[in-house]
């Protein structure tokens, strides 16, 4: 009767050969009669362990000697938020004034045309919405009382706030487009003097 034992033959090393598979056993490692094999480690597992440890060397020389700021989070992060705000876009800031040059005039006039023309008329002779061609204003003629108005409506008078549906550069192009080239002009049909004469 053969046992497992009889197909190991001792070695002097730490090891002994199973005569069987040739294979080196760990002479000292046996648990209920699991034999650990003595394998050499793949050389390419090997490699990889000494590269990881020089890539450490290699890492903290750089981290703590030389203090390579792309390895320093702090600095790292610093640098990101300096990027990030140097291209945010930028807030337009747009002084309230009014526009004189022609396409910001025409921009007006589309913007009047598609969307306040249905109660102030294309040619502004009003109709829910006042007339925009005298000189009566319910809420002043200058620039910013005009665009104050578009902005924020009256909402109980019907005018509509457009303070979402246009960009403060729209409502200036549209307030702009209406004191220079409706006011002062001869609408078809002109309602009837709304507020107080402006000179
Ligand atoms: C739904 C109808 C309606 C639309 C659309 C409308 N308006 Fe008006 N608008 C009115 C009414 C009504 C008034 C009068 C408010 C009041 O009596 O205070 C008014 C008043 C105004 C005034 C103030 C006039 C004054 O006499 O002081 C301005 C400026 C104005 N609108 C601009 C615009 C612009 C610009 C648009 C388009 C972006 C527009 N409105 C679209 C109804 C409208």
């Amino acid at each position: 009767m053969t046992t497992d034992k009889d197909h190991i033959k001792k070695s002097d090393a730490e090891y002994e050969i199973d005569t069987l598979t040739n294979k080196k056993l760990l002479k000292d490692h046996e648990y209920d009669g699991i034999r650990e094999l003595d394998n050499q480690l793949p050389s390419w597992w090997k490699w990889l362990f000494i590269i990881t440890i020089v890539f450490s060397v290699v890492y903290l020389i750089r981290l703590w000697v030389f203090r390579a700021d792309d390895l320093i989070q702090r600095k790292e992060f610093d640098k990101e938020m300096a990027n990030a705000k140097a291209n945010a876009p930028k807030v337009e800031t747009i002084e309230i004034a009014l526009l004189t040059d022609a396409t910001s005039l025409a921009n007006g006039k589309e913007t009047w045309t598609k969307i306040c023309a249905v109660c102030h008329l294309v040619d502004g002779g009003g109709l829910v919405g006042p007339n925009m061609t005298d000189n009566y204003w319910i809420h002043g003629n200058t620039i910013e009382d005009l665009f104050n108005v578009t902005t924020t409506g009256v909402i109980e008078k019907g005018m509509i706030s457009y303070k979402d549906q246009f960009s403060v550069r729209q409502r200036l192009e549209v307030t702009s487009y209406i004191l220079t080239e409706l006011v002062g002009s001869t609408p078809a049909v002109a309602k009837e003097p709304q507020g107080e004469l402006y000179e």
